[in-house]
C-alpha cells in the first residue's frame, strides 16, 4: 500500500546543498528531506580541501578577482552574472558557517585561516592567493556536520533512506515526488508545491573515480526520462591526485601548502606547462600534464602510468597538522610514507561541471530560452547553474552548495507560500512499480555489477581526460549494447522487500547508462578542445563555433542536442595562460 504525505517544499538530498537549502525553507513553510543515504554520509563529507572566498584575511584579495579566476578556470563557458552572485555571496556564506559553529582553522591573530588553491589568482593572475577557508583536509566533513547539527536544531523533517525515484507533474508544473522506503521496500507519495533536486554527481559512470557508491546521477536520470534536458554534460573534471589505482582524493590542499608532483626523472614537471602558478594551475591543464608525461615516458612504476604527489619537503608538522586524513589515506592504502617519500598519484573522475539547468535562484530551466519549469529546482553538483563552466576551480564546490543551496530554499519557500498543491493524479506511482517490477520479473542474464563494470572500464577508456571521434564512437556503440543487456536481463536476484540495495543498484545502472550516453553524445558533437574537455583530434577551443552551452534530451531512446549562449558581462575569452 502507498503511503501518503503532504508538505509545501520537498528536498530530494541531504548533501550540503540540500541541508542548507532546508535551513531557508523550513524556517518558512513544511519542509521534508529524502535522502538515499543517512545525511551525514553524504558526499559532501568526502570534500576536503577548502571552500574560497576573496575574505583577505591573510593577504590582499577581491571578489572581482575570484570571479575572473572562476570564468578563466571556467575556459569562458562560465555564466559570468551567475559567477558574480557566487563570488560576492561568498564571503558572507563561510561567516553564516562560521556562526553555525563550523570549525575553520584559524590564524594565529583567530581569523578564519585560508590557503592556497589551484587556480585561484591575485589580481587577474599575477601568482596564487590564499583565499580557500579550511578546517584541516576535512573541510566538506565539517560543513556536512554543521549543516545537519543546524538541521536538528530547527527541527527539519528527514526520511533517511527514502530513495526517490520519480517526480509528478501535473498541470505543467510539480505535484509530488514517489520515494522507495530502503527498510520496508514501500512506496510513497511525497504531495508537494516545491522540489529540489540535490542529488549530487555521477562519477560512478567512470572506473578511477574519488566519487562514493552513491554517486548514480539519480536526480538528472529521473528529469531526464521525464524529458526535461540537462546541461554541458560534456564537461567532467579529472582531479590530479587520485591515489594511483584507486582513485580515492588526496585533496589539491597538498599542492596549496607546498606539496609538488615530480615525474620518473625527479623533475618538477608543472613549470613547463604553467610557468607562473605551476602545480597551482587549473586541474584540467594538470590532468593533462600528467597524461603527456605519462605518454611521453617519464611515467614512475612497472607500467611507467603514474607520477609522484611530493609534501616530503615540507615541515612535517604542517603535513601532520594541515593534511591529516590525506597523509593517512597513503599510508593505508599505498603503504607510502608522505613524509619521507613521493605518493604515487594519477588523475581520478571527480566531478560533473553539467548537470540540470537552472538558473541563479537554482530554478530549473527547460530550453534554449531558458523558460522555467514551475515549482522545480536543483542545486549542488547535480545543477548547472553555470558557474563552473568547462572546468570547476578548487574549492568553488562547497561554495556553489552553499550559496545556490541558500537561494534555492529561499526561492522555493516563496513559492510555495505563493501558489497551491498542483493536483496529484491518479497513481502516481504507476510508473514506478513498472519500473521496479520490470527489474524483478526479468532474468538474470547479465548480474548489474557486471555490466556496471563494463561501462565504468569503457568509460575511462574512451571517454576520459583525452577523446577523440573514434573513441567516442567506439563507447556510443558500447553503451548502446550495455542497454540493450540491461534491458534484455539485468535482473535482480533479491526479490525481498527488506533493504533490497540489490534492486535499487539496478535502478541506478539505469541512470548511470542513461548520464554515460549524455556524456559521450555531446562530447561527439563538440568539435573543439575546452576546459575538462579534451578532443585530441581538435586541440584548440573554437570560440567561434562553440562559446555556448550545450543541451541534451532524451526521447523515444534517442537524444537530441540543442545549444544556446553563455552569458558574458565582464570578462571577454582570451587565451588561458597561466
Ligand atoms: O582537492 C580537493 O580538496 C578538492 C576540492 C574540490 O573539489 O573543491
Amino acid at each position: 500500500m502507498t503511503k501518503y504525505h503532504t508538505y509545501d517544499c520537498v528536498i530530494v538530498g541531504a548533501g550540503g546543498a540540500g541541508l542548507r537549502a532546508a535551513l531557508e525553507a523550513s524556517s518558512r513553510t513544511s519542509t521534508a528531506v529524502l535522502t538515499k543515504l543517512y545525511p551525514t554520509r553524504s558526499h559532501t563529507g568526502a570534500a576536503q580541501g577548502g571552500m574560497c572566498a576573496a575574505l583577505a584575511n591573510v593577504e590582499e584579495d577581491k571578489w572581482e578577482w575570484h570571479v575572473y579566476d572562476t570564468v578563466k578556470g571556467g575556459d569562458f563557458l562560465v555564466d559570468q552574472d551567475a559567477a558574480e552572485i557566487m563570488c560576492r555571496e561568498a564571503v558572507e556564506a563561510v561567516y553564516d558557517l562560521e556562526r553555525m559553529g563550523l570549525p575553520f582553522n584559524r590564524t594565529p591573530e583567530g581569523k578564519i585561516d585560508q590557503r592556497r588553491f589551484g587556480g585561484h589568482t591575485r589580481n587577474h593572475g599575477e601568482a596564487a592567493v590564499r583565499r580557500a577557508c579550511y578546517a584541516a583536509d576535512r573541510t566538506g566533513h565539517m560543513i556536512l556536520q554543521t549543516l545537519y547539527q543546524n538541521c536538528i536544531k530547527q527541527d527539519v523533517t528527514f526520511y533517511d533512506e527514502f530513495y526517490v525515484l520519480d517526480v509528478i507533474f501535473s498541470e505543467d508544473r510539480v505535484a509530488g515526488v514517489v520515494a522507495y522506503e530502503l527498510a520496508t521496500g514501500e512506496l510513497h507519495v511525497f504531495r508537494c508545491k516545491t522540489v529540489l533536486f540535490a542529488t549530487g554527481g555521477y562519477g560512478k559512470i567512470f572506473k578511477v573515480t574519488s566519487n562514493a557508491h552513491a554517486l548514480t546521477g539519480d536526480g538528472l536520470g529521473i528529469l531526464l526520462r521525464k524529458g526535461l534536458p540537462l546541461q554541458d554534460m560534456e564537461f567532467f573534471q579529472f582531479h590530479p591526485t587520485g591515489i594511483y589505482g584507486i582513485g580515492i582524493l588526496l585533496s589539491e590542499a597538498a599542492r596549496g601548502e607546498g606539496g609538488i608532483l615530480k615525474n620518473a626523472n625527479g623533475e618538477r614537471f608543472m613549470e613547463r606547462y604553467a610557468p607562473t602558478i605551476k602545480d597551482l594551475a587549473p586541474r584540467d591543464m594538470v590532468s593533462r600534464a600528467i597524461y603527456m608525461e605519462v605518454k611521453e615516458g617519464r611515467g614512475i612504476g612497472p607500467k611507467k602510468d603514474y607520477v609522484h604527489l611530493h609534501v616530503d619537503h615540507l615541515d612535517p608538522k604542517v603535513v601532520e597538522e594541515k593534511l591529516p586524513d590525506i597523509t593517512e589515506f597513503a599510508r593505508i592504502y599505498l603503504g607510502v610514507e608522505p613524509l619521507k617519500e613521493g605518493v604515487p598519484i594519477q588523475p581520478t573522475a571527480h566531478y560533473a561541471m553539467g548537470g540540470i539547468p537552472t538558473n541563479v535562484d537554482a530554478r530549473v530551466v527547460i530550453d534554449e530560452a531558458n523558460t522555467i519549469f514551475p515549482g522545480l529546482y536543483a542545486a549542488g553538483e547535480c545543477a548547472c547553474v553555470s558557474v563552473h563552466g568547462a572546468n570547476r576551480l578548487g574549492t568553488n564546490s562547497l561554495l556553489d552548495i552553499n550559496v545556490f543551496g541558500r537561494r534555492g530554499g529561499l526561492a522555493m519557500a516563496e513559492e510555495a507560500l505563493r501558489v497551491d498543491f498542483a493536483p496529484i493524479p491518479d497513481e502516481p506511482e504507476a510508473d514506478t512499480v513498472t519500473m521496479l517490477k520490470t527489474l524483478t520479473d526479468r532474468k538474470r542474464v547479465d548480474p548489474v555489477a557486471t555490466l556496471r563494470e563494463q561501462m565504468q572500464v569503457t568509460m575511462d577508456e574512451n571517454a576520459g581526460v583525452f577523446r577523440t571521434e573514434d573513441l567516442l564512437r567506439e563507447q556510443e556503440a558500447i553503451l548502446e549494447e550495455l542497454q540493450h543487456r540491461f534491458a534484455r536481463g539485468a535482473g535482480i536476484m533479491d526479490t525481498s522487500k527488506r533493504y533490497n540495495t540489490d534492486l535499487l543498484e539496478g535502478v541506478e545502472l539505469g541512470f548511470l547508462l542513461d548520464i554515460a550516453q549524455t556524456l559521450v553524445v555531446s562530447a561527439k558533437a563538440r568539435t573543439e578542445s575546452r576546459g575538462g574537455h579534451a578532443r585530441d583530434d581538435f586541440p584548440n577551443r573554437d570560440d567561434v563555433n562553440w562559446l555556448k552551452h550545450s543541451l541534451i534530451w532524451k526521447t523515444n531512446g534517442s537524444y537530441k542536442l540543442g545549444y544556446k549562449p553563455v552569458t558574458i558581462t565582464r570578462y571577454q575569452p582570451v587565451e588561458r595562460k597561466y
